[in-house]
């Protein structure tokens, strides 16, 4: 059993101290922000994250895990300290590593030692060598303090379940002994673990998440193309699925990819790229191809309402970037129902998880507490993310409160059989 302090309380850093503490460390999560911290301390689990509220609830009974606001003290008591702060997009899509550094120039005195400082954020090549050198520059002795590269590779919704029972456990160090401690941490968890120098340990993440996007971003493609040549993408991807190189998941044709990681993560891959003069051709052309799938929803929306978007009444299932979550981040369903109330549509969404802050981020998008109220007077329902909810909805319902029975269902998550069965008009992704 180690002592542990995670700075930073979001799903990375609520996820990570809840689990290590159910692996049996000793946790101090430590969080600037108060009301969230207290909530934690309380139980209360701020991020939609399955099994998270029950591994809070456990740890904090069996007294090894605690929330503090104080990430210094939290620092000073443990062997090793776990970096989960945000690390988002700057303007030029370098990766904004402020509160990396702020977190570094607060812990460094205080740091035990022979301390483990941890980067569990997503941070660039190159931010082992940056944190050790921030730490130094703050006062803490080098030598006398380690630091390492142990990436997150949870999916928001999942991120219990990704930590738990990871595909993979990447840690990268220059010193073996450390890697080799943080490696132990993780001592009653079976899964494959990858040793390696620190930049190809955050270089395995960017990669990974790129790739993710760029599967995403070929699938949507393909889509589009399949409706122009008459295929189905449903079937292809069946059929590609089935090549044991490729695998069948993470093949869905939708709105586009989003979230706090994806696109995060690509724009800072682009930049490095470029920023060393290598080729950045691909990278650019996800990130465009991307955008350009949003675009082609608004455009698809409006053929399908005669035209004509002002004035027009547009029924919104889904406003996070995908279904599990309650996370507005970058969402392609948020950005498209802006573009359509900017167009002049009339707006009303539903979200299983809320969305109420997609009416604040949205000025003029209506947010209402049911999908049947949303569909009222409808020209058009327009589905943007995979709630298994919504297979369950009574179409029968749907359709008497809509003007134009009309549907585009830009996940494939309807049945276009029952919809069509009941006299829809049902427009896919893809789909023949
Ligand atoms: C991602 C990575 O999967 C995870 O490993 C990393 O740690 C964080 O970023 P997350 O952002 O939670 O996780 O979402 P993910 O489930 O990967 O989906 C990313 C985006 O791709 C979402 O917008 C989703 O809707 C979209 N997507 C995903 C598709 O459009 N089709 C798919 O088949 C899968």
């Amino acid at each position: 059993m180690s002592t542990v302090a995670v700075i930073g309380a979001g799903y990375v850093g609520a996820t990570t101290a809840a689990c290590l503490a159910w692996l049996g460390h000793d946790v101090t999560c430590a969080d600037i922000d108060a009301t969230r911290i207290d909530r934690l301390a309380a139980g209360q689990v701020p991020v939609l994250e399955e099994h998270l509220a029950d591994l809070v609830a456990a740890g904090l009974a069996a007294g090894r895990l605690r929330f503090v606001t104080d990430s210094a003290a939290a620092s000073g008591a443990a062997d090793f300290v776990f970096l989960c702060v945000p690390t988002p997009a700057g303007a030029t899509g370098a990766a904004d590593l402020s509160a990396v550094d702020a977190v570094c120039r607060r812990i460094a005195p205080h740091l035990r030692p022979g301390a483990v400082v941890v980067n569990k954020s997503t941070m660039p090549v190159g931010s082992v060598r940056r944190v050790a050198s921030a730490l130094a520059e703050a006062g803490a002795v080098p030598g006398r303090y380690g630091v390492a590269s142990n990436p997150e590779f949870l999916c928001e919704g999942r991120a219990v379940r990704n930590f738990l029972e990871p595909d993979r456990i990447v840690i990268g160090a220059d010193d073996p002994a450390v890697a080799e401690r943080v490696r132990r941490l993780y001592r009653e968890i079976d899964a494959p673990v990858v040793v390696t120098d620190p930049e190809s340990a955050e270089m395995i993440k960017y990669a990974a998440n790129a790739y993710l996007a760029t599967r995403v971003t070929f699938v949507n493609s393909i889509a589009a193309l399949c409706e122009q040549v008459g295929a189905d993408v449903a079937d292809v991807m069946v059929g590609m699925g089935h090549d044991r190189r490729i695998g069948s998941r993470f093949l869905a044709p939708g709105p586009g990819y989003g979230g706090s990681c994806l696109p995060k993560d690509v724009a800072a891959l682009t930049h490095v790229a470029e920023r060393v003069g290598a080729d950045a051709d691909m990278l650019r052309a996800v990130m465009r191809t991307n955008e350009r799938q949003r675009r082609r929803v608004v455009e698809t929306a409006k053929r399908l309402v005669g035209g004509r978007l002002d004035g027009a009444v547009v029924a919104v299932w889904g406003l996070t970037f995908k279904a599990g979550t309650d996370d507005l981040r970058d969402s392609p369903a948020l950005d498209i129902a802006e573009r359509l109330v900017d167009a002049g549509a009339i707006v009303r969404a539903y979200d299983p998880a809320g969305g109420a802050r997609a009416a604040v981020l949205v000025p003029g998008l209506d947010v209402v507490a049911s999908p049947y109220l949303a569909c009222k007077e409808a020209d058009l329902l327009l589905v943007l993310t995979e709630w298994d909810d919504f297979r369950h909805l009574d179409f029968g319902r749907v359709h008497q409160v809509m003007a134009v029975p009309a549907v585009l269902d830009t996940r494939n998550v309807l049945d276009p059989d029952l919809l069509r069965a009941l006299r829809f008009s049902y427009t896919g992704n893809g789909r023949r």
